[in-house]
């Protein structure tokens, strides 16, 4: 039987279901500001003796310079014994005397190889090196960007297919390569390092961009498939940091340092920080946390809003840099 609630019965029905629906609202988002503080300075991440124990493996790709070799650094002062892949033969051998000295307990192998070339033999010698070895973690961070932002229709090709091939392709062979010799222990990580220029589409770095995209995806579908063999995998959300890919020196509250990111990275490994959405992903350094959380949690990575903003950013970057290179091509020409 209906019940009749009159004018003021049916005011206070719609008030109490005002309240309880800006209750509701208002408590997700203190729990979720509540769930990004705690993350991001509060909780720890897992411990790396979780995936290992000490005088166990860690391969680092793209080792030779900038987060990688902090990667290395940082890791071989954990106790772990390391695989360095990179490019450059000089750098490698230079960076494995300077941790042999540092902590001559660690035993370090190299392999130079070029991952946009993409050959079968590099591959083959990554196999030999991890092959009889305990391998704890992979840390899949070679990469590359476009030289300057760039439109989309006038990126060379060869820049296209090196980011495709070092980026994409490098990661997955390199963590095909790698994974057998982590599967018999049931635990170990793998951790890839993505960016915001893949979390939000990114005008004017697009090839880049979508390489991101591509691995966020591939990484939460393989951190998925080998939970049940206990190894974990966690893609690190980053804006930017000091280095040679950035072409940024000096920090601010905003970009961090390579030895103060990379550390604040190896002690959250598994939490989100601000990253809300992703699975098994997270934005380790404090203020990129933040700033994940208003892209993730407020506007949306897909947002229009966002779109423009990053259009903007990069156009203007793009012009910056062509009259930075008019600048150096003009002293150039009267040093000559
Ligand atoms: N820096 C940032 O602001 C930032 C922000 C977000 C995400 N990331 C990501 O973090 C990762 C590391 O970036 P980074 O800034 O440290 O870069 P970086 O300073 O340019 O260092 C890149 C490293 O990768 C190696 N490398 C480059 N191309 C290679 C190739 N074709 N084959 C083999 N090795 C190659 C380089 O070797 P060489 O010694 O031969 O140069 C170097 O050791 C990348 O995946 C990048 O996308 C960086």
């Amino acid at each position: 039987m209906a019940v009749d609630l009159g004018p003021l019965g049916q005011q206070s029905a719609a008030s109490a279901f005002l309240i309880g629906v800006g209750a509701l609202t208002v408590g997700s988002v203190v729990f979720a500001t509540l769930r990004v503080l705690l993350s991001t300075f509060v909780l720890p991440g897992h411990s790396l003796s979780k995936y290992g124990p000490k005088g166990s493996w860690a391969v680092v790709t793209g080792a030779s310079d900038g987060l990688g070799k902090e990667y290395a650094l940082q890791l071989a002062k954990k106790g772990f014994n390391l695989i360095l892949v990179s490019r450059t033969a000089s750098k490698l051998a230079s960076l494995s005397s300077q941790i042999k000295t540092s902590s001559p307990n660690i035993s370090v192998e190299t392999l130079a190889m070029d991952f946009s070339q993409n050959l079968d033999v590099d591959y083959t010698a990554l196999a030999a090196l991890v092959q009889g070895k305990q391998i704890a973690i992979l840390i899949n961070n070679v990469g590359q960007s476009h030289s300057i932002p760039v439109p989309f229709i006038e990126t060379p090709l060869a820049e296209v297919s090196n980011i495709i091939n070092i980026n994409c392709l490098g990661t997955l062979r390199a963590t095909q390569t790698v994974l057998p010799s982590m599967l018999p222990q049931k635990r170990g990580l793998i951790l890839t390092m993505g960016s915001f220029g893949g979390l939000a589409p990114t005008p004017l770095l697009a090839t880049y961009s979508g390489s991101k995209a591509f691995l966020q995806q591939w990484s939460n579908a393989l951190a998925s498939e080998l939970s049940p063999a206990g190894v974990e995998v966690y893609f690190v959300h980053s804006y930017l940091v000091t280095s040679a890919m950035s072409k940024i020196r000096r920090t601010n509250w905003l970009v961090p340092s390579e030895r103060t990111f990379v550390s604040s990275v190896l002690a959250k490994i598994g939490r989100r920080g601000g990253s809300f959405g992703y699975p098994y992903s997270g934005s380790p350094y404090w203020s990129h946390a933040l700033v994940a959380a208003l892209i993730t949690g407020v506007l949306g990575p897909m947002s229009s809003i966002l779109l423009g903003i990053n259009k903007r950013m990069h156009v203007d970057i793009r012009k910056r840099a062509i009259k930075k290179a008019e600048r150096d091509a003009q002293k150039g020409k009267k040093n000559t």
